[in-house]
C-alpha cells in the first residue's frame, strides 16, 4: 500500500516530466533514474521547527504544474528525511540562520546521507547512489549564502518568488514554475524577501558529494 512517500515520489515524477517536455535534456535523464527501480527504506521521518511553521504558508504560494507537489507536501512532507544544513560546518555569523531558517527534506538519495555538511546521516525513504532528490523550505527575509558543488543540479520553485544568486553574479527573482540547472561547481544562491521559498532540487551526478559555501 502507498504511503507518503510514495505519493510525493508519484507526484514529483510527474511534474518532473512535465518541464522535461521540450526541456534540457537532463530533465529527462532526471525522469529516467525517478522512473529506475528505487530501494526502498522504512524511513524515520524527522522534522524541525522552520518546517512546521513554513511547509504550510510557502505550499499555499505554489503556481502551475508544481501546485500538485505542494498538495503532495502539505499532506505528507512528514514523511522526508528533514535535515538541517552545514550542521557541521564552524559557526558562523553567516551560516548561524540556517538552523532556524532552512530545512532540506530528503526523498530520494545515498543510504549515507548527501551534502556531506548535515547529521546525523539517516537513510531517505528511497535509497539511490544514482540520484538525490528533495525539498527545501526557507523562511522569509533570510539569505542562503552563495555556494557551489560537484553534482549538477536540476531545482524548480514550487511557491515563493525569491532572488536567486547565478554564476554569473546577478540575482533574478524566480517564480513558481521555475525550472533551472546549475552546472558542477556553478555558484549559486538564495534570498528571500517577505515570502517563504519551497522548492525541489535533484542532483543527477555525484549524489553523495558535498555542497561548500563560497570564499
Ligand atoms: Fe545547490
Amino acid at each position: 500500500m502507498a504511503d507518503g512517500a510514495d505519493v510525493l515520489h508519484e507526484t514529483i515524477t510527474a511534474v518532473v516530466a512535465q518541464h522535461a517536455m521540450g526541456g534540457d535534456e537532463r530533465i529527462g535523464q532526471l525522469v529516467d533514474m525517478l522512473t529506475a527501480p528505487l530501494v526502498r527504506n522504512s524511513a524515520r521521518p524527522t522534522s524541525l521547527p522552520v518546517v512546521e511553521t513554513w511547509l504550510e504558508p510557502a505550499a499555499a504560494l505554489a503556481d502551475g504544474p508544481e501546485t500538485t507537489v505542494a498538495e503532495a507536501l502539505i499532506r505528507h512532507g512528514d514523511s522526508l528525511l528533514w535535515r538541517r544544513a552545514y550542521d557541521t560546518v564552524p559557526p558562523t555569523p553567516e551560516i548561524s540562520w540556517m538552523h532556524d531558517g532552512y530545512a532540506y527534506g530528503v526523498l530520494i538519495g545515498p543510504a549515507g546521507g548527501t551534502g556531506g555538511n548535515s547529521t546525523p546521516p539517516f537513510p531517505p525513504p528511497f535509497i539511490s547512489d544514482e540520484v538525490f532528490l528533495g525539498f527545501s523550505i526557507q523562511a522569509p527575509d533570510t539569505l542562503y549564502p552563495a555556494h557551489h558543488h560537484l553534482p549538477t543540479e536540476i531545482y524548480g520553485v514550487i511557491g515563493g518568488t525569491a532572488d536567486w544568486l547565478n554564476g554569473t553574479g546577478q540575482w533574478t527573482p524566480r517564480p513558481p514554475g521555475s525550472v533551472f540547472i546549475h552546472e558542477p561547481h556553478e555558484i549559486h544562491g538564495m534570498r528571500t524577501g517577505p515570502e517563504p521559498l519551497l522548492a525541489w532540487a535533484a542532483w543527477i551526478d555525484h549524489p553523495a558529494e558535498t555542497a561548500y559555501l563560497a570564499d
